[in-house]
């Protein structure tokens, strides 16, 4: 059934939850001045800086920066995904999570696709346990060393061969094979026709983290190419998103101390029926920001296992790229180098799960693994390389912008590796991160200051009601200016919703492309209400609407040399010119 959350009922929810209320339940708060404070569940302190505002309904903390609305909280502290954390805090505000409207077509397509992929998976392993030609692939898993346990606890199936079994027992109206398209397990072949993707294939059905078959990868029989089959992206299908055995380890254990991330389908399933049931798979790809993000909401230690051959240690170091920007303090990153040749289904048959776990814990940590990498590529032992050293680290250690603790530790490694001074290095690595006290960016217009448009988002989030100041947006959306969108948005949503806090706001913008990092906005400003900033977010929005003109006129005198303008462009240029305007402010 479909089952998106309303956004309505996340904004009523946001509004009736107390964010002090939610966190003192967790960390004991106490009053202090408007705001109130704990010592931070966020990193190790013995004096307390984590403030929690209530008009705001946001935390913040000056020691490490961790920040966030109550939902934020709860994923953070309580590792749970967003939709637990709106169940949980609807129970506890008496309210019950609505599905959104059936009248929704997509939503119920969606399901449809759900339903189908399920029907799909019952379909594949029928043929594994009935098909003719059965035998072959059943003794291809055994010649893999594969139990029918197993099998049965990832639903392992056989794709047949030939066009359309699937298709056939599936696709029994037309309803149907459009819906067996738009989940990819057929491929169309002109006027309703169409054929069967999987074929003479093993398939691992793929789960998303609640349980629902989502795609499918399929392995050839032999060596048939391509070896591995996977579904195309479809309306609940993105690989980038899902990770294989994610929901069974889930199962498995409710509390995961650790999570393995290896590179197949087969090494999940073999590490799984050695007891190593916390190891998940990548669908063919390096691992996205969203899996880190989902890896470490699960478990605070991760650990990445890769071939120990040179293609191993290149997916390696991109998985360490990825991960940086995403670090965070508390954060437990490791990395497993496999003997050359073997790969995780191998080892563990041969050398069992005792084994497999020793090799574990000579598992390196990021840090060890960047300056190991790193220091390999240059001559430590003269100053050019050590210099090199410092330039190939500077890059990686501004991106760690969400883990304070764990920059300042690195910088002194680097330190210590490239010989350079403490003072020249900062001056040449000025320390990155969260300022950390709140810096008022009030004044306009100085020299690195803020654009307008930077400026008056901040405004609006730190003082929702200034959005009901503004009257219509029209002209404001034509800026061609970086955030613009963003800025337009925003006032939409304050001039509707006057009552907003500056949480709600967050949390409604947490999917939105240039929304996501609102919170940052928020805690590196705080501008104080009073009168001269109403007036001042009023002249800003002001001089925003100059900007459209101002682009506008240059848009059109640029045009008037290149030939004659239509006689509405005229129109508007005259005016243009006629109106009085500072040719010289600007943003
Ligand atoms: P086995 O060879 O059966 O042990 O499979 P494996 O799971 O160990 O695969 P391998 O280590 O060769 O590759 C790792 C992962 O990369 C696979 O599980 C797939 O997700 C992906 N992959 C490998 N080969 C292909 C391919 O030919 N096409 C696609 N799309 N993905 C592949
Ligand atoms: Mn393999």
């Amino acid at each position: 059934m479909a089952s998106r959350i309303p956004q309505s009922f996340i904004d009523e929810l946001v509004s009736r939850v107390d964010i002090v209320e939610v966190i003192d339940e967790r960390v004991p708060l106490k009053k202090a001045g408007r705001d109130y404070m704990a010592c931070c569940p966020f990193h190790e302190e013995k004096s307390a800086s984590f403030s929690v505002s209530q008009t705001k309904q946001f935390y913040y903390c000056f020691g490490c920066g961790a920040h966030g609305t109550a939902i934020g909280f709860l994923m953070d502290y309580a590792h749970l995904e967003f939709t637990e954390v709106i169940h949980e805090l609807a129970q506890r505000s008496g309210m019950t999570v609505p599905r959104e409207a059936v009248a929704d077509d997509e939503r119920t397509q969606t399901a449809d696709l759900f339903e189908l992929l399920e029907r799909a998976s019952h379909f594949f392993q029928k043929q594994l346990r009935d098909h003719n030609d059965a035998t072959v692939a059943v003794d291809y898993l055994k010649s893999r060393g594969l139990s029918g346990e197993t099998a049965a606890h990832f639903g392992l199936g056989f794709a047949p061969p030939g066009w359309d079994g699937l298709l056939k027992s599936l696709g029994t109206d037309l309803e149907l094979r459009q819906a067996l398209l738009r989940a990819g397990l057929t491929i169309e072949k002109g006027q309703d026709a169409s054929y069967d993707r999987f074929r003479n294939r093993i398939v691992f059905p793929i789960r998303d983290r609640r349980g629902r078959v989502v795609g499918f990868g399929a392995r050839a029989l032999g060596d048939d190419t391509p070896k591995y089959l996977n579904s195309p992206e479809t309306p609940v299908f993105h690989k980038g998103q899902e990770l294989y055995g994610y929901f069974e380890a889930r199962k498995a254990t409710r509390q995961l101390d650790s999570l393995f991330v290896v590179e197949g389908y087969m090494d999940v399933v073999a590490l799984t029926q050695f007891g190593i049931t916390n190891a998940v798979a990548t669908l063919g790809t390096a691992a996205t920001a969203d899996h880190i993000s989902r890896l470490f909401r699960t478990t605070p230690n991760v650990i990445f296992c890769f071939d120990g051959d040179s293609a191993g240690r290149r997916a390696a170091w991109r998985a360490a790229q990825n991960l940086l920007p995403l670090f965070r303090d508390g954060w437990l990153a490791s990395f497993m180098f496999l003997p050359e040749g073997e790969d995780p289904d191998s080892l563990v048959r041969s050398r069992g799960k005792i084994g497999f776990e020793e090799l574990a814990r000579e598992a390196i940590s990021l840090s060890t693994f960047l300056f190991e990498h790193l220091s390999a590529e240059v001559d430590l032992s003269n100053l050019e390389g050590r210099a090199r050293l410092f330039e190939l680290a500077r890059p990686m250690l501004t991106q760690l912008t969400e883990a304070p603790a764990f920059a300042n530790l690195a910088r002194k490694q680097l330190q210590q590796l490239s010989g350079m001074d403490g003072s020249e290095l900062s001056r040449l690595l000025p320390q990155g991160g969260r300022a950390p006290r709140r810096t008022v960016a009030r004044r306009p217009n100085g020299p690195g200051s803020p654009s307008l448009v930077r400026k008056a988002i901040t405004y609006l989030l730190h003082h929702p009601e200034l959005g009901s100041l503004i009257g219509s947006t029209d002209q404001l959306s034509n800026l061609d200016h970086a955030g613009t969108t963003l800025l337009v948005a925003l006032l939409e949503l304050t001039k509707s919703s006057p009552t907003l806090t500056t949480g709600a706001i967050i949390e409604r913008f947490r999917t939105h492309d240039e929304g996501r990092h609102l919170a940052k906005l928020v805690v590196e400003s705080s501008p104080v209400l009073d009168e001269g900033l109403e007036q001042e977010f009023i002249d800003t929005i002001g001089k925003l609407g100059e900007m459209v003109e101002e682009q506008r006129f240059e848009a059109l005198a640029a045009k008037a040399k290149l030939g004659p303008l239509s006689s509405e462009d005229e129109r508007e240029f005259k005016q243009l010119v006629s109106r009085p305007r500072e040719r010289t402010s600007g943003g």
